[in-house]
């Protein structure tokens, strides 16, 4: 049974002709473009903006033609994944690299749908994933050695042995805490840091969470 696959074609509904969707970055939310490309095929007229060149890429793939978020500033709905979701549908995101461009996306969005299987649902943020922050190259080291300061294990993304590059040209600082108590103290904290550029940490911005579960769909909605 794929729960992905279930989550991520179910969030479709959401979509109606006209609207301008934004795509997410993941495997989960792979599945809704897939859908969403199906559904182009057959006659559906909708504008889709993607989360990352990756998305971009994926959407063409089925047949979706990409636009701009600078022609499209207002997003009718986003459909995207998550590597954590807590009780108050607030969310860390981010191990696909994407963080910055989603977080950008979701904020535009009038709506933002996040699909997942049960395994991202926790209890308490920072307890499976660890809480990505994209910072300029330049200032990489000196921005590792802030983030220590919050008392968590400060790891630079690699990818085949050199530092991940996001989209946007910057590096992605995985930061392994325990437990993340106070969360909009520290997106506040981590985001006045000179070099950062953002935090996979997602408070307040999710509508409606859709999970694939083997009995089914299961949504929380704020
Ligand atoms: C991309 O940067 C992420 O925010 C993804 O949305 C998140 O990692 C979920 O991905 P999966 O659906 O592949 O688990």
């Amino acid at each position: 049974m794929n729960l992905k696959k279930i989550a991520g074609e179910k969030a479709v509904e959401h979509i109606e002709a006209g609207m301008v969707v934004g795509l997410g970055t993941g495997s989960t939310a792979y599945y809704a473009i897939k859908k969403i490309g199906d559904e182009v095929k057959e006659g559906l007229e909708v504008t889709c903006i993607a989360t990352s060149k990756a998305t971009e890429v994926i959407a063409k793939e089925c047949g979706i033609q990409s636009s701009s978020l600078a022609e499209h500033p207002d997003i009718d709905v986003t459909i995207d994944g998550a590597d954590e979701v807590d009780p108050n549908l607030n969310l860390i995101k981010g191990m696909g690299g994407a963080l910055v461009r989603e977080k950008i996306i979701a904020s535009a969005s009038r709506k933002v749908v996040i699909v997942a299987d049960p395994s991202k649902i926790v209890n308490v943020l920072g307890t499976r994933s660890p809480l990505p922050v994209e910072v300029i190259p330049f200032g990489v080291n000196f921005c590792q050695k802030q983030l220590q300061k919050f008392g968590c294990k400060v790891e630079i993304r690699k990818k085949n042995n050199e530092p991940f590059v996001s989209d946007n040209g910057n590096y992605v600082v995985d930061c392994f805490f325990k437990k993340i108590l106070a969360p909009k103290k520290l997106q506040r904290e981590i985001n006045c840091i000179p070099g950062v550029v953002d935090n996979g940490l997602f408070l307040n911005m999710a509508d409606e969470v859709i999970i694939g579960t083997k009995n089914g769909i299961k949504k929380l909605v704020r």
